[in-house]
Order: structure tokens, then C-alpha cells, then sequence
């Protein structure tokens, strides 16, 4: 399976805080906000994974990852020129993805919780058709809406409605198989002039291949699109990272816990980012081994 990170638009609601610099580059705490959805792709076992931008902001994560080889992973960069739509990913993407089946995940989407990797594991089993989550807000008319039956069965799902049938959002986070770089083809831009991601979840249901997979309370899926939801993101994190000792979204624990990098990289890295608090708190990784945790 393949991830996309989509990390492109104007991040205009929130200037002048992003007039020159991409949104999912502003630290939620500690880290660069991006780091919160890789970090998701990765506990999701997913290696490949393309970052699309803007042409003035990718070269920045470029400089960031790199090819990804020192978090082994190999991750490849496109541009989005213009803002077409969520779903434009997939066209962007159409030559990463081959003939594999893709997670697409927002830039600014921030998801921690107990159940997480098994959550995503269980989504990543799906083989055939498209699998997102529900997840229960106050103000559903801000998100994509899915409403369902006492099975979990789709009724239905609509962008922003004024009136939704649910109080069920749907996260910035989407498994496809491989149909998704031919139904997207044949989506048309939207009021807004975007190709939408619902659209493309429109088409799977009709063909009857649309699973949700309920996110319940213990799970926080926090919203970065005001200033307020920054800092209230920053707080969390902060929060539970000073009670437990364990980083949030720490991307090299990340890929050593899940054996894509040794202990030995890790604790180059470590060395190397050791002025900081994330650094020493890499270094400490490489004794807690010893140590029984999850
Ligand atoms: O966050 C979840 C919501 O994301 C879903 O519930 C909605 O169904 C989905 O349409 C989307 O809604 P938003 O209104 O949040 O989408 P927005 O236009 O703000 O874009 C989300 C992120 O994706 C944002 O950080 C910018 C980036 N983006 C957006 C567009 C339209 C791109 O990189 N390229 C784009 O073309």
C-alpha cells in the first residue's frame, strides 16, 4: 500500500500566521504539524509515501525528509499548483500509486489514541473497495458527514451540509484500492471549483463499496484550522507527553519500534538533535528498551 500526504493549499483561514510559510510546517508543541500524519502512515506499516505541495512549499519538505532513508522510508515529493480539491491527489499521484491500493492522508490532521495502529490495520486489511472513519463532532456541517444504519451500513455521506443527517465528521483520512485513479478521473469540480474527496466516496457507495469504521471517544482527532485549534493541539500534546514521558508522533520512534530503522540509527539521530528535549528523549529510547512498555 501506498501513503499520500496532502500538504498543499493557501492555509488562508489561518493568515497572517501562513502568508509565507505552509500550514502543516507550524509546530503543534514540539514537532512541525506534518509529523503527525506521517507518523500515522508509518504506524500503519506504510513505507512509500508521497508528500504533494505547493511549488513554494515543497522544496521545504524536501529539505525536511530528504528521500526519507534515515526513517527508512522512501518518500518522493509532487506539486499541486493550484488548490483543485482533496481528491486531485490521486491524479497527482496516479504514477506513485502503479497498481497499488492508497491511504490518503491531510497534511493537518492530527488523530492519537489508544486503538490507533489497530484501527489502521484493520482498515489496511480491506482489499476491495474504499474504507473512512467517522468520528463524533458538535459541528458536523464543518466536515464531510456520514450517516449510517444500527449495522454501521453507509446511508449516506455529504460535504458540508447545513443540515447533517449525522453528527459523525469524516476525518482527513481514506483507504482505497486501486479503482480510486479511475473514479477520480471522472469526478467534476464541485461549486467551490474542486474536485472533492466525497465525490470519490459518493462513487464507492454506489457500487456498494463503502466502509466506515467508527472512531469512539477514547480517540482524539483534533482540528488545526484555527488559531485556536493550534494551540488547543499544542496544549494536548503537551499535556500528555509531559504526564507520560511518551512523545506523541516521535517519527523515529516510530520507525524503530516498527523495525524500519536499528537502534543504532536511532541513537545517531538522537545524538544529533541532543541540545533539544525531542533528542534526549530519542537518546532515552535506546535504554527503555529494556523496560516493558507497548
Ligand atoms: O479535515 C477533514 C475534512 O477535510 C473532511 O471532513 C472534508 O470532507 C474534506 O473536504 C476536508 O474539508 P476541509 O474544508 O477541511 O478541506 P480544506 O479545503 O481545508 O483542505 C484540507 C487540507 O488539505 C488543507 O490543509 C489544505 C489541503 N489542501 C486542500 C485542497 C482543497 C491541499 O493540499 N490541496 C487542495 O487542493
Amino acid at each position: 500500500m501506498k501513503g499520500i500526504i496532502l500538504a498543499g493549499g493557501k492555509g488562508s483561514r489561518l493568515y497572517p500566521m501562513t502568508k509565507v510559510i505552509s500550514k502543516q510546517l507550524l509546530p503543534i508543541y514540539d514537532k512541525p504539524l506534518i509529523y503527525y500524519p506521517l507518523s500515522v502512515l508509518m504506524l500503519a506499516g506504510i513505507r512509500d509515501i508521497l508528500i504533494i505541495s505547493t511549488p513554494e512549499d515543497t522544496p521545504l519538505y524536501e529539505r525536511l525528509f530528504k528521500n526519507g532513508n534515515s526513517l527508512g522510508l522512501n518518500i518522493s515529493y509532487a506539486v499541486q499548483k493550484e488548490p483543485r480539491g482533496l481528491a486531485d491527489a490521486f491524479i497527482i499521484g496516479e504514477s506513485f500509486i502503479e497498481s497499488d491500493s492508497v491511504c490518503l492522508i491531510l497534511g493537518d490532521n492530527l488523530f492519537y489514541g489508544q486503538d490507533l495502529t489497530k484501527v489502521l490495520n484493520t482498515a489496511k486489511e480491506v482489499k476491495e473497495g474504499a474504507v473512512i472513519f467517522g468520528y463524533p463532532v458538535k459541528n458536523a456541517s464543518s466536515f464531510g458527514v456520514v450517516e449510517f444504519d444500527e449495522s454501521n451500513k453507509v446511508i449516506s455521506i455529504e460535504e458540508k451540509p447545513s443540515n447533517p443527517k449525522s453528527n459523525y465528521a469524516v476525518p482527513g483520512l481514506y483507504f482505497y484500492d486501486n479503482k480510486v485513479v479511475e473514479i477520480v478521473k471522472n469526478i467534476k469540480p464541485s461549486e467551490r471549483g474542486e474536485i472533492e474527496i466525497t465525490c470519490v466516496n459518493n462513487e464507492y457507495l454506489k457500487m456498494n463499496m463503502l466502509n466506515v469504521v467508527l472512531l469512539g471517544r477514547g480517540m482524539a482527532w483534533l482540528d488545526t484550522g484555527t488559531p485556536t485549534g493550534l494551540l488547543n493541539a499544542s496544549q494536548y500534546v503537551e499535556t500528555i507527553q509531559s504526564r507520560q514521558g511518551f512523545y506523541i508522533s516521535c517519527i523515529e520512534e516510530i520507525a524503530w519500534r516498527r523495525g524500519f530503522i536499528t537502534e543504532e540509527q536511532l541513537y545517531t539521530i538522537g545524538k544529533s538533535l541532543k541540545m533539544t528535549e525531542y533528542g534526549q528523549y530519542i537518546l532515552s529510547l535506546t535504554d527503555f528498551k529494556k523496560r516493558v512498555i507497548k
